[in-house]
């Protein structure tokens, strides 16, 4: 049995405190002998759990390997290296998780040279640590967000030594900007623009296993952007936990509004940005979106609830009317705006009229998609600490009422499009049926449609003739 090296643990607490100076550091990856001869022509496996943040640090981490000639496999049979990029938000995500290392452990004993990682935003608390250290004997290496610019060298140390290592730093890191990039796609793209969150919703582990926001330089983003555009990209997602407080930290007089302005006027074709947050959202940043052609007139602006009671408890810093008015401001400044949200059902001691308000808001807003979650108690947040006295049973019933009101405008929605025609930004196949090609349309409706697959990675029209509540159905039409 290998033995387990700990060089640093997860502490929630220094996760809180805010760094008073943060360095940007521009970083190439560094030639390693032992390291080439070791992982040439091996191959890896990185499963991503949970946001667009995982993906893109996912991204970061095969770009690393991909720099010593490893090769990427779906297969784990085929791996030589596994990596498992976790997510923490909710507990079903975490046992999804569990459930994935533990499969892992026939592989391993059949194959005492696999290497199993496990990062992200999971091993950023200390319970599930030891849960892994002492349970799941077949992992070799964890490693927290903030160690992902020095995860080939904890690569080697662990091969070397061979150890169980364990390095996970809670205190929000410097921003890296490591030359190592491995983008999934070819023509599409996530832009990080600030890393972290401020916000410390109640109910949220993210600013815990993110840290502290802090902003990407501009010159860096646009850079970036610039390279993208060079390359062919036809679109580009700005990329943060709370977008509209981008700059906040870093300047006086460029903020949200001034970078999306610069982006668009790059000429991407496509431009869009995750996720908003009602509190920072200001009149320059919706005359800005108004204004461009090129970004996309999607906004997702979660609200968690419709109740004011419990978006104080949550501590989310507007009322229901806030949101109201924020919402009517943009519906009138932004012509045929599309907007989606998140909804969390059950927070500790909703009650009745609480959920109503929030089924109110549903019905006064209209949305165009949603996402719904059940509360998810997560360790070491405040309303962790809040004696809740609803039951689950009520909680689910909530639940699938708030769903099925949200699909009858949903679904009312999606069928203004029928007979319509759209341009769409052609992604691939569809999962269901090789024939059918899939994409997004400009406010983010997917279609499924008939065309030519040499069209993938290009914008085309497509006539839309059926709709269903989460997807539309269309045929390429001929320019
Ligand atoms: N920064 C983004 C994304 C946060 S996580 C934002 O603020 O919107 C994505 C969503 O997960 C949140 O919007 C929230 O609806 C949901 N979520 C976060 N913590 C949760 C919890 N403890 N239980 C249930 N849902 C949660
Ligand atoms: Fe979590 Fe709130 Fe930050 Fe979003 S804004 S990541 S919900 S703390
Ligand atoms: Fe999950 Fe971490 Fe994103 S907790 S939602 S992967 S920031």
């Amino acid at each position: 049995m290998k033995k387990t090296k700990i060089i640093s643990l997860p502490d929630l607490n220094e996760a809180r405190a805010k760094k008073d100076k943060i360095n940007y550091i521009h970083q190439d990856i560094v030639y390693d002998e032992f390291l080439a001869n070791f992982l040439n022509g091996k191959k890896y496996l990185i499963k991503t759990h949970g946001c667009q943040a995982n993906q893109r640090d996912s991204e970061t981490l095969a770009g690393m390997l991909d720099f010593y000639k490893m090769t990427s496999t779906d297969d784990p049979h085929d791996a030589d290296i596994i990596i498992i990029n976790t997510c923490a938000v909710r507990e079903n995500a975490e046992d999804k998780v569990f459930g994935e290392i533990g499969n892992l452990k026939a592989l391993k004993e059949a194959n005492k040279d696999l290497i199993i990682c496990v990062c992200g935003c999971m091993v950023l608390q200390s319970h599930i640590i030891s849960k892994l250290i002492d349970t799941y004997k077949q992992v070799d290496l964890i490693f927290g967000t903030h160690n992902i610019p020095e995860f080939l060298n904890l690569l080697k140390q662990a091969i070397i030594e061979n150890i169980r290592l364990v390095n996970v730093i809670s205190s929000a890191g410097d921003v890296f900007e490591i030359n190592a990039d491995d983008r999934k796609d070819s023509y599409k793209a996530f832009v990080n623009i600030s890393y972290g969150c401020d916000k410390f919703c109640a109910y949220c582990i993210v600013p815990y296993t993110r840290g502290r926001e802090r902003s990407r330089l501009k010159e860096d983003i646009l850079n970036e952007v610039n390279c993208l555009i060079k390359k062919g990209y036809k679109e580009i997602t700005l990329l943060g936990q709370n977008v509209n407080s981008y700059g906040k930290d870093l300047y006086k007089d460029y903020d949200f509004s001034n970078l999306l302005e610069d982006v668009a006027k790059t000429g991407i074709e496509r431009l869009r940005f995750i996720t908003s947050h009602p509190w920072d959202f200001n009149d320059k940043m919706i005359d800005v979106i108004s204004k461009y052609d090129n970004i996309m007139k999607y906004i997702h602006l979660p609200v968690q609830s419709g109740s004011t009671r419990i978006l104080k408890l949550m501590n989310r810093r507007y009322t229901k009317q806030d949101y109201l008015n924020l919402v009517d401001k943009l519906r009138s400044k932004i012509k045929n705006l599309s907007l989606s949200t998140d909804i969390i059902v059950g927070f500790p001691n909703e009650t009745e009229e609480d959920f109503q308000e929030t089924l109110d808001l549903v019905d006064k807003v209209k949305y165009d998609s949603a996402f719904t979650f059940i509360y998810s108690k997560r360790v070491g947040t405040p309303a962790a600490k809040i004696n809740d006295t609803v039951s689950d049973k009520e909680k689910s019933e909530r639940f699938l009422r708030l769903v099925k009101k949200l699909e009858e405008y949903i679904s009312k929605k999606a069928e203004t499009y029928v007979g319509t025609i759209q341009k769409v930004l052609v992604d691939g196949f569809s999962k269901k049926n090789k024939n059918i090609l899939s994409g997004y349309t400009e406010d983010n409706k997917l279609v499924n449609f008939k065309g030519d697959p040499s069209k993938i990675g290009k914008i085309i029209k497509v006539k839309i003739i059926e709709s269903h509540t989460y997807s539309l159905i269309g045929e390429e039409v001929d320019e």
